[in-house]
């Protein structure tokens, strides 16, 4: 099964993204992790990444696509995969369409996972990440562990993202927003998009996911 997974920042993408992964056993292809691993070994990828990600900015095209297409060939993708923020421009979604050709497979599903601006915010100011093992949690909702134990690994140090502050976040809504109109439009067309309500509980909204995704 190869899926993308849509939405604003916040959305509730990398949340999802792991209770999907783990369900149908595909890996996740998150491109905003691969830059944040990049920037933690300091390749020249991460240094170039973090400038355009430190102010809530796109990272360019050629840039992003080259990193999904080495990424998509490696083994592991056989027997599916789940994009998880990519593609956020039109240029990344025709991209992709050329490297699923390339690969002979093609995309079985877009879900899209819609969440009002102002709840995005919200959730964004509050996130905190496991430093140890990457998992997400926020002050206020999914679990409030933020000053406890991590349920997937047991570590105790928690971090908020640095475009996590509040003038980033609209930045990255906003630029979002804009880019993502006709990415949602053109998978609409090829009868691919289902989009969900993500201002929900999490489960609720897994449970709609798994419904589209088992049919
Ligand atoms: P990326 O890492 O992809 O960030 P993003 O799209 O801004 O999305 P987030 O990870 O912030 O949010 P999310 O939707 O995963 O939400 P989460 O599940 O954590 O990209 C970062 C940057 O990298 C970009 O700005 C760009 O610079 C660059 N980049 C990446 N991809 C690129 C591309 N294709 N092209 C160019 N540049 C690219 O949830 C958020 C919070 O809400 C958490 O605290 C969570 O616990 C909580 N939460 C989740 N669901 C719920 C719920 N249902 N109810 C209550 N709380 C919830
Ligand atoms: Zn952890």
């Amino acid at each position: 099964m190869n899926l993308i997974l849509m939405g604003l920042p916040g959305a509730g993408k990398g949340t999802q993204a792991e209770k999907i992964v783990s369900e149908y056993n595909i890996p996740q292809i998150s491109t905003g992790d691969m830059f944040r691993q990049a920037i933690a070994k300091q390749t020249s990828l991460g240094l170039e990444a973090k400038t355009y990600m430190d102010k809530g900015e796109l990272v360019p095209d050629e840039v992003t696509n080259g990193i999904v297409k080495e990424r998509l060939a490696e083994s592991d993708t056989t027997n599916g995969f789940l994009l998880d923020g990519f593609p956020r421009t039109l240029d990344q979604a025709q991209s992709l369409d050329e490297m699923m050709q390339d690969l002979g497979k093609r995309v079985d599903a877009v879900i899209e996972i819609r969440v009002p601006e102002d709840v995005l915010v919200e959730r964004l100011s509050g996130r905190y990440i496991c430093r140890n093992c990457g998992a997400t949690y926020h002050k206020l909702f999914n679990p409030t562990k933020v000053e406890g134990t991590c349920d997937r690994c047991g570590g105790h140090d928690f971090y908020q993202r640095e475009d996590d502050k509040p003038e980033t976040v609209r930045n990255r809504i906003s630029i979002n927003m804009k880019n993502s109109e006709p990415i949602l439009s053109y998978y609409e067309n090829k009868g691919l998009l289902h989009s969900i309500d993500g201002n929900r509980e999490i489960n609720e909204v897994f449970a709609e996911i798994q419904q589209i995704l088992d049919k």
